[in-house]
């Protein structure tokens, strides 16, 4: 099962115009529900001010190694900490992690831990792409720092390359993946989610009301669990998690496409997607034009994905979703039987299409588990716990 969800962290901000990212940074931990110690270094202040962490995460702020009662903050500090996070971490900062200089509070305190430390290095793409920075950063890599990779773009000085820090919402979700347990390390698991769109003419299509918020959420916990994971998502308005490879198709046909051709390397199928059991036999190729008569539709049937993965003569650990509006369990344990599964999550159509927290029931072959209501991300991580109970 997922580890208790509220963390200590706290967040070192160091020199650089990223310091403005580490704001919201700590907005999004304490909305998160963590707790937030902000450490400043003296440049950093030069940045954004220590009001706006202090208001942020309503603590004061410390940037002096003399701050603090015992005048030993440094080792105070660490020690309440379940993870250290620096963001932004400067080329200077890393160069004095990498060596252990401990000249100031922030990197003092880094040197006297006793929990994890995780680096988000922001710099400018020449300062990344000195030999020296990338020295430091090997040996930060081989000293067991987690480091949160820059990405490439424009930069604060005008110039593009490497070095941008990564966005506040990304550096939350590598964060919080650090304390999730690696019960599926080594599995490959294909995840379809969303609702596919069959076109009736070039404007017009049959959808669903499923906003694929509960299949990124299973594939952004197989990935915090350790797998390689691959999306299959159909139309959504989501931001993709991190290290997730995604493939986004439109209706139930280009869905089947996809999952066959992802197959056969996967160890786990988790199918989250609300296919659309029927499609239009004919799209029009131009706008179809009001008339005095309605027309008729003639439908016809998708091809159903999940039971023909299960069918495979090699089938990955396969999972259905059934979300149902009447007769819960019923329903999905006759679609576990009918698509031939080992286990089918069921949840109320009406409570789960759309919002950001459901219910469900997990039904195996030895019966069924209530996983009460809770945010989708929590059920997903517990439904990916499940799976690797039953593997
Ligand atoms: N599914 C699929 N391909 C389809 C239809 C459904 O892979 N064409 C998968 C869904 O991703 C889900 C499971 O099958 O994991 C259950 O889907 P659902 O549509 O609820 O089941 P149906 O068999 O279509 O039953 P009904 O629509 O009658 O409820």
């Amino acid at each position: 099962m997922a580890q208790t969800h509220s963390k200590r962290i706290l967040l070192g901000v160091t020199g650089g115009i990223a310091a403005y990212k580490a704001a919201e940074l700590t907005r999004l931990l304490v909305k998160a529900g963590h707790t937030v110690q902000v450490v400043m270094t003296e440049a950093a202040t030069h940045f954004v001010g220590p009001a706006t962490f202090q208001a942020l995460s309503g603590k004061p702020v410390l940037t002096k190694l003399w701050d603090g009662d015992s005048g030993m903050a440094h080792i105070d500090l660490s020690r309440d900490a379940d993870v250290i996070l620096i963001a932004p971490a400067s080329a200077n900062f890393i160069a004095k992690l990498a060596h252990g200089l401990a000249d100031d509070l922030l990197s003092t305190l880094c040197l006297a831990r006793a929990c994890p430390l995780t680096v988000a290095p922001a710099m400018n793409k020449q300062m990344w792409d000195n030999p020296a920075t990338q020295r430091n950063l090997a040996q930060l890599r081989q000293d067991g720092v987690a480091l949160f990779d820059p990405a490439s773009g424009a930069q604060a000085c005008g110039e593009v390359g490497m070095g941008r820090m990564q966005e506040a919402e990304t550096l939350l979700i590598e964060l919080e993946a650090l304390f999730q347990p690696k019960c599926l390390a080594g599995q490959r698991v294909l995840v379809t989610a969303g609702p596919t769109y069959e076109a009736i003419d070039p404007v017009r299509g049959i959808t669903n009301l499923s906003s694929g918020k509960m299949g990124y959420a299973i594939a952004r916990a197989a990935w915090e669990a350790g797998a390689e994971v691959v999306l299959i998502s159909g139309p959504t308005a989501l931001a993709l998690p991190p290290h997730v490879r995604a493939i986004h198709i439109t209706s139930a046909q280009e869905m089947q496409a996809a999952v066959l051709r992802e197959i056969k390397p996967m160890s786990i199928f988790i199918s989250v997607a609300a296919v659309a059991d029927y499609r239009v036999a004919q799209t029009a190729k131009q706008k179809l034009k009001k008339t005095d008569t309605a027309p008729t539709l003639t439908l016809t049937p998708n091809p159903d994905i999940l039971a023909q993965v299960a069918a495979l003569p090699k089938p990955p650990f396969c999972v259905g979703f059934a979300a149902e509006t009447e007769k819960l369990a019923a329903h999905a344990q006759a679609k576990r039987a009918r698509k031939n599964i080992p286990l089918i999550v069921a949840n109320r159509a009406q409570d789960a299409l759309g919002q950001d927290e459901s219910e469900l029931i997990l039904i195996d072959s030895h019966g069924a588990h209530d996983l009460p209501r809770a945010k989708k991300l929590v059920l997903a991580r517990q439904v990916i716990a499940h799976i690797s109970d039953l593997l």
